[in-house]
């Protein structure tokens, strides 16, 4: 029997009602068969000091551990500013040292994300496509999945209400487990 993939899922918010979280609570329930997306929360990481980069807490050692076992990772971004919330960017910083050790490299991954704003996360997801660069991750070109307009979206309890997103995301989820099998065959 085939073993499952297994996606970890990241949220880039901390919010309680966040519907970034909400979002990736949606894509575990539209995986293909025979994939899992597992999530990994945020809370509690402290701010990147690279005095620590050798010694990092026990939430960045698991952190990396959980991104290393994973077969390809899913990251649902909201937009701070017009880029990546300064919580998401640590917990990446964090995961990609010290030189030498980057828990990312070389892993196959899909980006989504939502926002109040119209154009769903668009410039955000830029800029994480240009940290993906460095990172040596391996991104899911189509579809850009961008949910603009978030609390048109999904229910007051959270979840995904909109039939057309919920394409997507089978979508993108599938295309990323075919690029990770892609990868896996070169
Ligand atoms: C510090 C801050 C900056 C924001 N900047 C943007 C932005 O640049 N573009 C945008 O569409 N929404 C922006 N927003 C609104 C977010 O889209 C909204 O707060 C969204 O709910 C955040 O995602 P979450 O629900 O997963 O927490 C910003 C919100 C905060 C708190």
């Amino acid at each position: 029997m085939n073993k499952q993939t297994r996606i970890l899922g990241i949220s880039g918010s901390l919010r309680r009602e966040s519907y970034n979280s909400a979002a990736l609570r949606a894509a575990a329930g539209l995986a293909p068969e025979g994939t899992a997306v597992e999530t990994f929360g945020l809370e509690g990481i402290p701010l990147f000091n690279q005095d620590e980069e050798r010694n990092p807490p026990a939430k960045v050692i698991e952190l990396k551990r959980r991104v290393r076992e994973a077969d390809a990772i899913l990251f649902v971004t909201p937009e701070y500013n017009y880029s990546v919330p300064g919580v998401l960017k640590n917990a990446i910083d964090w995961a990609s040292r010290p030189y030498g050790d980057n828990a990312w490299d070389g892993k196959p991954a899909a980006i989504m994300g939502a926002s109040i704003g119209a154009i769903g996360t668009a410039r955000a997801q830029y800029h994480l496509r240009q940290i993906f660069v460095f990172l040596n991750v391996f991104p899911v070109n189509r579809p850009e999945v961008m949910i603009g307009n978030a609390p048109q979206h999904f229910d007051a309890e959270g979840n995904l209400t909109d039939e057309t997103t919920k394409d997507y995301i089978r979508q993108l989820l599938r295309n990323l487990v075919e690029l990770m099998q892609r990868i896996r065959k070169s």
